[in-house]
C-alpha cells in the first residue's frame, strides 16, 4: 500500500478544512499553538516509517500522557489498580466534575483528568524519582533521548488548573488520594506538559500494536494481556464525550489532547499520530478525526471490520 500518496490525498483533501476549531486558550501557554500546523506519521509492524507535514516539531502531548501513565501504573501494581480507578467510559467532559461526587472519589477511568491525577498519587506513592522515572520510560519506548518536560507549560497550567485542584481535593476528601495535593497535581501538570512530535508518539505507541512488546528493543512492557486491557479503556475511554464518535468515524483505539494530538494503534499493523492544534467543542483535534477517517476508511484498517485487503481498494 503507498501510504506516502494516501497522505498527500488526505492532505489535499482537508487543505480548505472549515472545521478547524480553535486552539486550547485555557492553558496560556497553548494559547500560542499555529492552527495550521499539520503532521501525520506512520510506523507500520514491518518496521516501515511514512511521514508527512510536520512531524518532527514537538508539541504538547497533554492528555496523550495519561496512557503512558497509566501503562508504567499498571506495570507497577498490577490489577491492584482498579480499586482506584474505573474502567467505564464517562460519556462527560475530560474535566467533569459531577460523577466524581455520586462515585464516592473512584474516576470512572484513567483517561479522564480524575483518573490520571489519581494514577499519578499512585506513582508518586511507588517511585523513588518520579520525574526522572517517567521521563525515562518515555525515552526508551519513542528511542528519542531528547524528549523532555516543559516547565513553561506546566507552570502555565497550574497558574490556572482551577479544576484540577477541585478534582484532587474532592477525591482526597473520599480517602482516594495519598501524597499532598500540591504534589502530586504538579507531577500531573509536568506529565501533560510533555512534549513529542507525531513520529516520536507513533513510535512510543507501537507496543500497543504489538502486543507490549517494544519493537526498538524487544522488550515485553505489558503482557499480551494487559496491552488488550489498555487498548480497550482508550477505545471506550480515549476521547471523552467523542469516544463513541470516533470508534464510529475511525475505529481504532485512540487518545487526543488538548494540544492537538492524537495517536491510534491497529494491533499487529501500525501506529499512527496526527497533530493539528485547532480543537472540536470536545477539546479533541478536528482535523485530526478527519484525517484519521479518511486514513482508515482507504486503508479499510479498523478494529470493527474484516482483515484489511492491502490491494485494489477504492476509495470515494
Ligand atoms: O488537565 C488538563 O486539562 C490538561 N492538562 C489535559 C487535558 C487534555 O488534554 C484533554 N484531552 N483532550
Amino acid at each position: 500500500m503507498n501510504y506516502q500518496e494516501i497522505f498527500e490525498k488526505i492532505s489535499d483533501e482537508l487543505k480548505d478544512f472549515e472545521q478547524i476549531g480553535q486552539v486550547a486558550a485555557y492553558i496560556p501557554a497553548l494559547a500560542k499553538a499555529n492552527p495550521n500546523s499539520f503532521g501525520m506519521y506512520l510506523v507500520t509492524e514491518e518496521g516501515h516509517e511514512y511521514a508527512h507535514g510536520d512531524t518532527d516539531t514537538p508539541f504538547s502531548i497533554q492528555s496523550i500522557s495519561k496512557v503512558l501513565s497509566l501503562v508504567y501504573a499498571f506495570k507497577l501494581v498490577g490489577t491492584d489498580l482498579w480499586k482506584r480507578v474505573g474502567v467505564e467510559p464517562s460519556g462527560s467532559p475530560f474535566n467533569s466534575l459531577v460523577q466524581l461526587e455520586y462515585e464516592q472519589g473512584i474516576p470512572r477511568n484513567p483517561l479522564i483528568n480524575a483518573g490520571a491525577i489519581v494514577i499519578c498519587d499512585i506513582l508518586l506513592s511507588h517511585l523513588n524519582e518520579p520525574y526522572d522515572n517517567f521521563i525515562a520510560f518515555v525515552r526508551e519506548l519513542a528511542g528519542n533521548s531528547g524528549i523532555d518536560y516543559s516547565s513553561k507549560t506546566a507552570e502555565s497550567e497550574k497558574a490556572c488548573g482551577f479544576k484540577n485542584n477541585a478534582h484532587i481535593n474532592l477525591m482526597k476528601s473520599f480517602g482516594n488520594i495519598e501524597n499532598d495535593v500540591e504534589e502530586v497535581l504538579d507531577f500531573y501538570f509536568h506529565l501533560c506538559s510533555i512534549e513529542m512530535s507525531c513520529k516520536d508518539l507513533a513510535q512510543t505507541f507501537m507496543f500497543l500494536a504489538r502486543s507490549g512488546k517494544n519493537p526498538l528493543n524487544g522488550k515485553q512492557v505489558l503482557s499480551a494481556r494487559e496491552t488488550k486491557r489498555i487498548n480497550a479503556i482508550m477505545l471506550l475511554c480515549g476521547f471523552y464525550d467523542e469516544a463513541g464518535e470516533f470508534a464510529f468515524k475511525v475505529g481504532l483505539p485512540g487518545k487526543s489532547g488538548v494540544g492537538g494530538g492524537i495517536v491510534a494503534i491497529y494491533p499487529d499493523q501500525y501506529s499512527i499520530a496526527v497533530w493539528s492544534p485547532g480543537l472540536n467543542s470536545k477539546g479533541n483535534s478536528s482535523k485530526g478525526i478527519k484525517a484519521l477517517e479518511i486514513f482508515t476508511t482507504i486503508t479499510q484498517s479498523n478494529v470493527f471490520g474484516p482483515s484489511p485487503i492491502f490491494d485494489e481498494l477504492e476509495y470515494e
